[in-house]
């Protein structure tokens, strides 16, 4: 039986990747399929897309492929090329090389494992790589989700928060994130996947899932945010990025929505008064209905 693993949104953390690279150099898959979000949201995406280039390994392309690709044809409105709270998007979009750019816009937006052609793999869910499939998704929307696609396993990521349900009509699993994990374990995520059948060349039946977790130097990748350059000219939110990663949890989206709701610049004087209003880890939800309702 084929073991296949599946790795995503490594967001430009090396030391998280390479981490990984050791585990799966133990686990030996037979074919390891990568989820999108190489780039974006950390600082060393060039460096995350070569080495994903020399290993080969089939990959999807992430709504920060998307995003970053705008940003180097400078196809976003022209704040985001001026205003300060854009400039860790300007500093990555920057940091590609030319054959990193041309890679991530080769990249499809699903396809089928090689080796078990009844594992779909998609960014973020059949429709679209900027919606995503967490634990607050209920399950009638998981099964619509099933319902969209042929195959019986659903493999997802971009909420960077690991997930597997069984439902009646096939399985979906969110892998997690390598480089930036939102669940409160900063510790690198990945799946490996195995078909089950009752013998060699039967139906598959079901799937074994396991969902891994892997730690990691994240010293060495604060130190990169240091001396690439990142934190200092990456401006607000190269800082709040950098919150995220201690945390694993998220920052910078709670913290845009609170200086926009409180008519707030969103600088690097207002983080005080956020974190007396935030604190990482919290339930978002309420966070953000407080936020609408004043
Ligand atoms: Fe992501
Ligand atoms: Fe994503």
């Amino acid at each position: 039986m084929p073991r296949i693993a599946v790795i995503s949104d490594i967001h430009g953390n090396m030391a998280a990747l390479d981490a990984v690279l050791e585990d799966l150099a133990d686990q030996r898959p037979d074919e390891v399929l990568v989820g999108g979000d190489l780039v974006g949201r950390g600082p060393e995406g060039s460096a995350v897309v070569r080495r994903i280039v020399e290993l080969g390994w089939p990959t999807v392309r992430g709504n920060h492929e998307d995003y970053l690709l705008a940003f180097r044809r400078r196809e976003v409105p022209d704040e985001w090329l001026r205003d300060p709270e854009w400039s860790a998007s300007r500093w990555m979009a920057a940091e590609l090389g030319a054959d990193d750019v041309g890679f991530i816009d080769s990249l499809p937006f699903t396809f089928t494992s090689r080796l078990a052609p009844e594992l779909r793999l998609v960014h973020g869910t059949p429709n679209s790589n900027r919606e995503g499939i967490g634990p607050w998704s209920s399950e009638r929307r998981m099964a619509e989700h099933l319902a969209s696609i042929a195959e019986p396993l659903l493999v997802c990521a971009h909420t960077h928060r690991p997930l597997h349900r069984e439902l009646p009509d096939g399985t979906v699993v969110n892998v997690g994130s390598v480089g930036l994990p939102f669940n409160g374990d900063r510790r690198a995520q990945y799946a490996i996947f195995e078909p089950r059948r009752a013998r060699e060349g039967a139906p598959v039946e079901g799937w074994s899932v396991e969902l891994r977790q892997v730690g990691y130097d994240l010293e060495a990748t604060l130190r990169i945010y240091e001396r690439s350059g990142f934190l200092e000219r990456g401006g607000i939110t190269a800082r709040l990025l950098r919150i995220e990663l201690e945390k694993a949890s998220p920052v910078l989206v709670p913290f845009m929505t609170w200086a926009e709701a409180r008519g707030v610049a969103p600088a690097p004087e207002a983080l005080d008064r956020f974190f007396e209003d935030f604190e990482p880890g919290q339930p978002l939800a309420p966070f953000f209905d407080r936020l609408r309702n004043g």
